[in-house]
């Protein structure tokens, strides 16, 4: 391949105009690694955004049916009438894996796109039936649900919306269940749900009236792999339900393996009424996202001949996007990558748990499947954390960029307080997890030994 030009005209996204030096460009990538155009080799311990779950293969065979369906049929649309086979057939697939009686499968571009078209459909269904004044969506305190307006704006971020104000109105957020720091409960033996209670106060004080939906993952990533504790999500759908409010399992982290199930609501028992889901759809192989609605949702849609979902996207549901998520749903069913998930993660989560315990940095360790998160701590007995300005000394000059020295490509999330994250292929096994936990070890053990905190990076 021809390298590649040098140009700083490429927008790259969420990058600090501080960041002048050349982007990493990665021009290739095989199991759970990637190499630079300097030949550079790193595990990518994130799977690209948490999304590459087949892993970079070769997978000649999605090659394969992407060259079928280029030279068939490269595009038409699902608009005004129309579909095409690898839609059609992706739906019905969908179907059967998600936890939940179908109504109808929305196809979108991506993550964001697929939470844009839940927040118009709960909209438009309270409208058909007769509710037009809930408009009010319900989310957690630091979740992101993607960067188009409406998913911007029901974002638990504020540093991510601040710009872009006056948003969606009618955007609410409640606490997070997060016991290592829970206001309401860290210091009960276990959970009390009061977490999740507060929706509940929430919707009454606005007046239940006015609210569309609940929209959630199932697990939260920003913030750290915050999961469910015992009951959260049954108490959840029983508010809802209370209160006529639709529930929305944004499942585009959680779904197709992340969690050691085909999706985060089949491993909490989750009911969604309506379930968003992108990256692993494709693994990342090309761009689709979709909604699923259930049946509840789409009767008041299909109720009279005239009335339908007023949305559309060019390229929702891309025939070769669909051919593709077929293609790799066949890998994650010939592998039996959930199975080799759930053969993994106790183990791993062990492990990370010993590691916490030994090293003065960790705080806590939070996760299932393949998704974990270390959350960093200044002084673990206390729970002490960083301020604004240790934090990006401690992950921006010192964690991340030594970890690409140690050929490792990892994220700490910093959305809420810190949390180093391992995130990769669904396809890692023993070796890579070897890899990361050593490169981990080595990384803190630095940063501690060495007091990053308070230094230049010249000095560590
Ligand atoms: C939970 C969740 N929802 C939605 C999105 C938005 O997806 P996309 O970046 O494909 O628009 C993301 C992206 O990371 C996400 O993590």
């Amino acid at each position: 391949m021809a390298s590649s030009p040098v140009t700083d005209r490429l927008w790259r996204h969420f990058t600090p105009a501080g960041a002048t030096a050349r982007p990493i460009v990665i021009e290739r990538g095989e199991g759970c690694y990637i190499w630079d155009t300097e030949g550079n080799r790193y595990l990518d311990a994130l799977a690209a955004l948490y999304c590459v779950n087949i892993g970079y293969g070769p997978y000649p065979e999605i090659a394969e049916a992407a060259r079928e369906q280029i030279e068939r049929l490269p595009f038409f649309t699902n608009w005004v009438g129309f579909a095409t086979p690898p839609a059609l057939e992706l739906t019905e697939k969908l179907t059967e894996l998600v936890p939940i009686d179908v109504g109808r499968i929305f196809f979108v571009s991506g993550g964001s796109e697929a939470v844009e078209a839940a927040l118009k459909v709960a909209r438009q269904y309270h409208r058909l039936r007769g509710e037009p004044t809930r408009y009010k969506f319900i989310t957690r305190r630091s979740a992101y649900h993607g960067t188009t307006m409406g998913a911007i704006s029901i974002n638990g971020s504020p540093a991510l919306r601040a710009q872009f104000e006056p948003l969606v109105p009618g955007c609410l957020r409640a606490p997070l269940p997060y016991r290592y720091r829970c206001p309401y409960c860290s210091d009960e033996p276990a959970c009390t749900l009061r977490c999740a209670d507060e929706v509940d106060d929430i919707i009454r004080n606005e007046d239940p009236q006015t609210v569309a939906a609940v929209i959630m993952e199932p697990m939260q990533n920003s913030g750290g792999s915050i999961g469910p504790p015992p009951g959260y999500f049954q108490r959840i759908r029983e508010i809802c339900d209370a209160h006529g409010v639709l529930l929305v399992a944004d499942e585009v982290i959680c779904g197709f393996g992340r969690v050691g199930e085909w999706f985060g609501s089949t491993k909490y028992g989750i009911e969604p009424d309506l379930m968003t889901m992108a990256k692993g759809l494709t693994s990342a192989y090309a761009p689709l996202g979709a909604l699923v609605a259930s049946e509840k949702v789409v009767e008041p849609f299909f109720k009279e001949p005239k009335s339908m979902f007023i949305h559309g996207i060019t390229f929702g549901g891309h025939p070769l996007s669909c051919a593709i998520a077929l293609a790799n749903l066949e890998v994650f069913e010939r592998e039996d990558l959930i199975g080799h998930v759930q053969r993994h993660q106790d183990e791993w989560k062990a492990e990370l748990n010993r590691f916490a315990g030994d090293h003065p940095m960790v705080g806590e360790v939070r996760g299932d499947g393949f998704f974990y998160s270390l959350e960093l701590v200044k002084d673990k007995a206390t729970k002490e954390t960083f301020t604004p300005e240790e934090r990006d000394e401690l992950i921006k000059q010192f964690i991340v960029p030594r970890a690409r020295e140690l050929g490792v490509y990892m994220r700490v999330d910093d959305r809420a307080e810190t949390a180093a994250q391992f995130s990769p292929p669904l396809v890692a096994g023993r070796e890579e997890f070897d890899e990361f936990l050593g490169v981990l070890k080595q990384l803190l053990d630095e940063a501690w030994e060495q007091n990053v905190l308070g230094r230049s990076p010249a000095t560590v």
